[in-house]
């Protein structure tokens, strides 16, 4: 298959990128914001011609979910009409678009984790964005994979794990809300469930909308001291749980946003990792480059 991958600058697109060789049967072409700005239709036009993928990974998204609410603008046009342009083209060229949204799009009321038929009751922004830029998807009547993830970090770019580290060197104490519930998830084991799916022999008979996190649910506070523990940080810096309005933010998040993933491990016969073994193989890599 040839397979082109957007947003490859970012932390699913480094960790796929990490990963293709070991796919010698697929041709990857890695693009970066640069390389091909998928807010500019012409310029997805000329990359197909280009590159004539048979599937289109969207790893590229405006992710700053705070900075998303004074720049609504920028957050719409690249988490959904870009979408609805990749979706348009992918529709019109007969490509498998595989385009991933966030646990964000449900509100986070209940405590029972989120099938994917569960009613969306996005809070901001970002999370509105990203629910427009599913249903473009769906309704371009391409055939698609949308993969909802959540807390995604990687030892490439800026993420929880590594802020939380860095905080950790440099305080005695750190305050960590213990309020909102979710699943961290590695960008690594998301990486390598996409090019598990993408070799699944009967995929065609497996489009739509999944949910992939690791395993297991915490709260922020659970992490960040999972973190400190794996890192060895945990006499340099203490953990305390805090409430959410103790850190006002722009962005209203949802207390509980876990995501069910029966359907996805059921229908690929999936191994999912837990989010703690998963961090401990995070941080080793961390320590090992640092
Ligand atoms: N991060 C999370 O916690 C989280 C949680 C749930 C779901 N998700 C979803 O998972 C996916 C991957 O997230 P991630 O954490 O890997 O994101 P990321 O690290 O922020 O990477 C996003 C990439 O998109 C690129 N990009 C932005 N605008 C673009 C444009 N117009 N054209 C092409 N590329 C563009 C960025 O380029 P630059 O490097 O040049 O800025 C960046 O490399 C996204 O769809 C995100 O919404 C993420």
């Amino acid at each position: 298959m040839n397979i082109l991958v957007t947003g490859s600058r970012g932390q699913l697109g480094n960790e796929l990128q990490l990963l293709a060789p070991s796919l010698p049967e697929h041709h990857f072409t890695f693009t970066t914001a640069t390389e091909l700005d998928i807010t500019d239709p012409s310029a997805i036009e000329t990359a197909i011609k280009q590159f004539r993928p048979d599937c289109i990974i969207n790893c590229a998204a405006y992710t700053q979910v705070d900075r998303a609410e004074d720049d609504e603008t920028m957050a719409r046009l690249v988490n959904h009409r870009a979408v609805e342009y990749l979706a348009t083209a992918a529709a019109a060229h007969d490509i498998l678009l595989l385009h991933i949204s966030t646990d964000y799009v449900f509100g986070g009321v209940g405590n029972t984790p989120f099938k994917e038929d569960a009613c969306p009751a996005p809070l901001g922004i970002y999370a509105r964005t990203k629910l427009d830029g599913e249903s473009a998807v769906r309704s371009s009547g391409c055939r698609h994979l949308i993969l909802r993830t959540a807390w995604l970090y990687s030892v490439f770019g800026n993420n929880f794990v590594k802020t939380m580290r860095r905080l950790m060197r440099e305080r005695r104490q750190i305050n960590v809300v213990f309020d909102q519930v979710g699943s961290p998830t590695y960008a690594h084991d998301l990486a390598s469930t996409i090019l598990l799916i993408l070799n699944h022999p009967n995929l065609a008979d497996h489009l739509g909308t999944y949910h992939y996190t690791n395993e297991g649910v915490c709260s922020w506070f659970d992490f960040a001291t999972a973190i400190a523990e794996l890192s060895g940080l945990s006499d340099k810096c203490s953990v305390l749980p805090c409430h959410s309005d103790e850190f006002p933010s722009k962005a209203q998040r949802p207390p509980y946003s876990v995501l069910d993933k029966t359907s996805i491990r059921t229908t690929f016969d999936l191994h999912i990792p837990h989010w703690r073994e998963s961090l401990e193989r995070c941080i080793r890599k961390l320590d090992a480059s640092e």
